[in-house]
């Protein structure tokens, strides 16, 4: 079996279910489930006797090397982090611990793992760390993309310690010879993705009739890739990836964050018609130290693995705005708990 971490987050329960539905290999997911979780967004998996669960925290090592010891996976998927900016800048110690300490825990977890095994089953056993595009800082408007040897340069906590932890995983490969590959994403929409970030937000708040808040200009661009496009890099890179390697993974899909929310009110107008959502627009403060472009060459992952993705823009964001319109349970339940203090915290003090 294979054991992913975070698998109660988006990429991670993304993950998890095209696993199950393409695959006869069993998973275990371990999550600590964080306000970013949601157990109830794999309702359906749970009496699936190929699936088990594991609530765990990936800085604990005791338990993360007990739950090792009793599955032992053949592979590790590495999804868990704190993955929210602008959390990052409120509250970066979350960010070091979880996203470093737990990445270096999880490693030294693996590698007595993997130093156990027969020598045909450490030659294939992979740990694949899932990680990010921001590790590359921003781009200029006419700046190449960045590409496998692009410079570290992160700007924010967040990216901080993804990098940090890259290099844990890229370590463990050089010094010890453990087969860790690492993928760099850009960003990822879709099903199941809680309602922090741009995407969901804008669709949740336009819905509701509240506010759009754009950040600074809103001319920032990403590089938008739909969650089952980066589920099928990433299982491409479990299958036949090179150790030691990195792979970056893009969506071929540059916007800019104002016409992202264009394109958001005017499929929502085609779905749910009456309303004028871009009336809904408003410019807030921005985010300190914003990064201003994201963009992936992600030519290695298709050379070396036939990769690209399958969704385009239009149909990808069409596709989840119908899924948050028709799942509005999920969002309600998720929008419990923390969510009022967090949208509180980060969008009252902006003007
Ligand atoms: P998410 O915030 O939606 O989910 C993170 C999951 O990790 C949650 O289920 C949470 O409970 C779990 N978790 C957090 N801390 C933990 C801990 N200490 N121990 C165990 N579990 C813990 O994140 P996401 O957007 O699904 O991102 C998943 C991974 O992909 C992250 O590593 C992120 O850096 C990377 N990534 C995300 C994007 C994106 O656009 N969302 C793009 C590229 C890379
Ligand atoms: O590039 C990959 C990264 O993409 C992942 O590693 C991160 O985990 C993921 O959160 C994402 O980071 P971003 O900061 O790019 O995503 P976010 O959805 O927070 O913001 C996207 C853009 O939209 C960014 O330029 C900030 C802007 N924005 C965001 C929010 C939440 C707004 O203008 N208004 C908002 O309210």
């Amino acid at each position: 079996m294979i054991l992913v971490t975070g698998g109660c987050g988006f990429i991670g329960s993304n993950f998890v279910l095209d696993w199950l539905a393409q695959s006869s290999e069993s998973v275990v997911n371990v999550d600590a489930l964080t306000y970013a979780a949601n157990p109830a967004t794999l309702a359906s998996v749970a009496a699936d006797s190929r699936y088990a669960f594991e609530r765990a925290d990936i800085t604990d090592r005791a338990a993360i090397d007990a739950i090792i010891a009793k599955y032992q996976p053949r592979a590790i998927v590495h999804f868990a982090a704190e993955s929210h900016v602008d959390r990052s800048i409120h509250g970066p110690m979350d960010f070091v611990r979880t996203n470093m300490l737990g990445t270096a825990t999880l490693l030294e977890s693996a590698r007595a793992h993997w130093k156990s095994m027969s020598p045909e089953a450490a030659t294939s056993f992979r740990f694949v760390h899932v990680s990010t595009d921001e590790v590359f800082g921003s781009l200029g408007p006419t700046d190449p993309k960045f590409h496998e040897l692009s410079q570290y340069q992160p700007n924010s906590p967040y990216s901080a310690s993804k990098a940090g932890s890259d290099h844990l995983a890229r370590a463990y490969f050089h010094t010890y010879g453990m087969p860790v590959m690492v993928t760099n994403c850009s960003n990822n929409y879709g099903p199941r993705q809680f309602p922090e970030k741009l995407i969901p937000l804008m669709i949740v708040n336009a819905i509701a009739g509240k506010a759009l808040p754009i950040y600074g200009d809103g001319q920032q661009i990403r590089d938008w890739l739909y969650v089952s496009d980066h589920c099928s890099a990433i299982r491409r890179v479990l299958e036949s990836g090179r150790a030691g390697e990195m792979y970056l993974i893009g969506g071929d899909a540059e916007r800019a964050n104002l016409d992202v929310v264009h394109t958001i009110c005017a499929a929502l107008a085609k779905f749910r018609p009456g309303a004028d959502y871009t009336k809904q627009i408003t410019y807030v403060t921005d985010r300190p130290g914003h990064d201003r472009r994201y963009a992936i060459d992600f030519s290695k992952i298709e050379r070396e693995l036939g990769w690209r993705p399958s969704e385009s823009f239009t149909t990808g964001l069409e596709k989840t705005v119908r899924w948050y319109l028709d799942n509005d349970a999920w969002v309600k339940d998720v929008q419990s708990g923390d969510y009022k203090t967090w949208m509180e915290r980060n969008y009252g003090a902006r003007a």
